[in-house]
């Protein structure tokens, strides 16, 4: 654990409104300071820094917290790795290096395992010649495979594990790091890669962060991937980031495979990274927007693979990245189409890349003949449909006009059919909004604190108190030298007894930034919300004790479960 004290002095020498200004623009709006979110996109500013309390929130999008979750989410760094950062920043340097509290296993510690592990199958990948061969039938050159810094894990159970424990890593080390398994009977470690060729993932920083295995024949599966560790977390890095961010500030490609990438980047493409084995995440395409303005989707040609590119599409472009798609004939892949084909080719399929609109163009065509005038009425009222989605006036002006001379109709009525599309939804999702709003209001669909719905008032006074408690720590003290009557058990929702079980257990010492270890970023904009709904109020104990009493009056009425209310709602209508 990372003392209190250091994150105070990292807090401390961290002005929340210095750091944030270095990636918002912010205006100064009386005490507070105000922005466009760094998290979505927006063209008013709703993201306000609050001095007096050292947050952040954002009224757009919900996200907040202090200095050290801002770092977490813009950095994409877990809570130890910002407060690394932010400590660097401010040279400040932390003594115990931060273990991580669960595991107790060090990140810097994971990181030098790492390392010696890749050494290790790199080695190992010099000596094995059905592994080089495997590689070589791939189309990988020995300059490549130093590249990657790729390697052979041996069959067997031990070659790495007891190759570790001469360099002293224990067991526990080796399993928390997933490069060992854990023996079911003896709980010893075992080699977690066995017969597999390695692709180590490295981070922007040069790190070793994890692994990825392949087998070399049709056995299964055919990739083992490193787990979540202290070190790495799959959802927040990308394989080959390393190298393509030196390549990418114009256009990035995004593929699926290991393979793919190193079939890129070793014909010249060294701009191409691949998610670590999932579906992209928003952390992903945040990761993404960090280094470039442009990204072509890659994917597998197979159904699948255009699935998973469609809804990357909706993704990146939330994260405000331009999205292209890149479309292969022939091939199931891009390791495949260039083996098949060559670079040029490849170069080719990106200079006709398809922007999202001529996609989906295409598919519309398909469905609907443009040669008769009822597959051209649907044609165009899809099109229509498309073309309202998107943001850009201009790039809805070239697509009406593509749409309308493919289907020789005019771009004037295709304009406004477009433009009565765009109102008709402003007007329901105005519509939409409120009724959102009216169902937040009342409690629905509260993931953060699901039990609000239970007992919305008691729900209320939880909210004032804990943010009075967040704002001022010392009534955590009144309360336990008995100047208020309040217990954990007082609180009717599991979210606001955990937070009040934080706060109390600090006390005195209590730091707003120590919850980022035991709350997630939703949740901490929770708490942060509490805490800045108290800015600038007065009566603070008169409020306090109303609330405790309101509490307990509220908490006294017969606990309704979800099941209930629903079927009281329902008998009412
Ligand atoms: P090759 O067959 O070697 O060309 O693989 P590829 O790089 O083309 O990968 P593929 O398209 O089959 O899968 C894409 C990515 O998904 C891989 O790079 C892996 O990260 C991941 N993946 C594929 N198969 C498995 C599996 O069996 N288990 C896990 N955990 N991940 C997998
Ligand atoms: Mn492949």
């Amino acid at each position: 654990m990372i003392s209190k004290e250091i994150i105070e002095e990292i807090k401390r020498r961290n002005d929340i409104e210095d750091v944030i200004s270095q990636y918002v623009a912010l205006k100064r709006a009386g005490s507070n300071a105000n922005g466009l979110c760094p998290f979505h996109s927006e063209k008013t500013p709703s993201f306000t820094v609050f001095k007096g309390t050292d947050s952040f929130y954002c009224f757009g999008c919900g996200a907040g917290g202090d200095v050290i979750t801002f770092i977490m989410k813009v950095e994409n760094l877990d809570y130890v790795g910002a407060l690394e950062f932010l400590a660097k920043r401010a040279g400040i340097t932390i003594p115990t290096d931060g273990y991580e509290a669960e595991t107790g296993m060090r990140r810097t510690r994971v990181l030098e395992m790492n390392r010696e592990a890749a050494k290790f199958f790199h080695s190992q990948l010099k000596n094995d010649k059905i592994a080089l061969g495997y590689l070589s039938r791939r189309g990988l050159s020995g300059s490549v495979i130093k590249h990657f810094g790729l390697g052979f894990a041996p069959p067997g159970f031990g070659a790495l594990t007891d190759h570790m424990h001469k360099l002293g890593y224990s067991d526990e080390e080796l399993q928390t790091g997933f490069l060992a398994g854990k023996s079911q009977k003896t709980g010893r470690a075992y080699d977690y890669f066995r017969n597999r060729v390695i692709f180590p993932i490295i981070n922007t920083a040069g790190e070793v962060i994890a692994f990825g295995g392949r087998v070399m024949d049709d056995s299964k599966p055919k990739y083992l991937n490193t787990s979540d560790t202290p070190a790495f977390k799959k959802s927040r890095n990308l394989f080959a980031l390393n190298y393509a961010k030196n390549y990418c500030s114009e256009q990035m490609i995004l593929c699926e495979g290991y393979m793919d990438v190193i079939a890129l980047h070793a014909a010249g493409f060294q701009n191409a990274v691949a998610t670590l084995g999932t579906a992209l995440t928003p952390d992903q395409a945040r990761l993404m927007k960090k280094y470039t303005k442009t990204v072509l989707i890659s994917y597998d040609s197979d159904e699948a693979g255009q699935r998973a590119a469609n809804k990357a599409f909706t993704l990146l472009g939330e994260a405000g990245l331009e999205t292209r798609i890149l479309r292969m004939n022939g091939a199931k892949d891009p390791d495949e189409y260039i083996q098949k084909f060559g670079k040029l080719a490849f170069q080719k399929v990106i200079d006709s890349s398809y922007t999202q609109f001529d996609y989906k163009f295409e598919s519309i065509l398909k469905k609907h003949d443009p040669e008769t005038a009822e597959g051209r009425i649907k044609a165009s009222d899809e099109a229509a449909e498309e073309i309202s989605r998107v943001y850009s006036s201009v790039e809805r002006d070239i697509y009406i006009k593509k749409a309308s001379e493919r289907l020789s109709i005019s771009p004037d009525s295709l304009k406004r059919d477009v433009e009565n599309k765009i109102s008709r939804r402003k007007r329901s999702n105005a519509k939409e909004e409120k009724q959102k709003l009216i169902q937040s209001a009342q409690g629905y669909g509260d993931r953060v604190n699901p039990d609000k719905i239970k007992n919305l008032k008691a729900a209320a006074a939880e909210e004032v108190i804990l943010g009075i408690l967040l704002k001022y720590p010392e009534y955590s003290v009144r309360i336990r030298k008995g100047s208020f009557e309040l217990q954990s058990e007082n609180f009717v929702s599991e979210f606001s007894r955990r937070v009040f079980n934080a706060v109390m257990a600090a006390g005195d010492d209590f730091e707003l930034g120590m919850l980022n270890s035991d709350f997630s970023e939703a949740e901490m904009a929770r708490i942060i919300k509490m805490q800045i709904a108290r800015e600038g109020l007065s009566n603070t104990d008169g409020v306090f004790s109303d609330s405790i009493a309101a509490l307990k009056q509220a908490a006294k009425k017969a606990d309704m479960s979800l099941e209930d209310i629903i079927k009281a709602k329902r008998s009412k209508q």
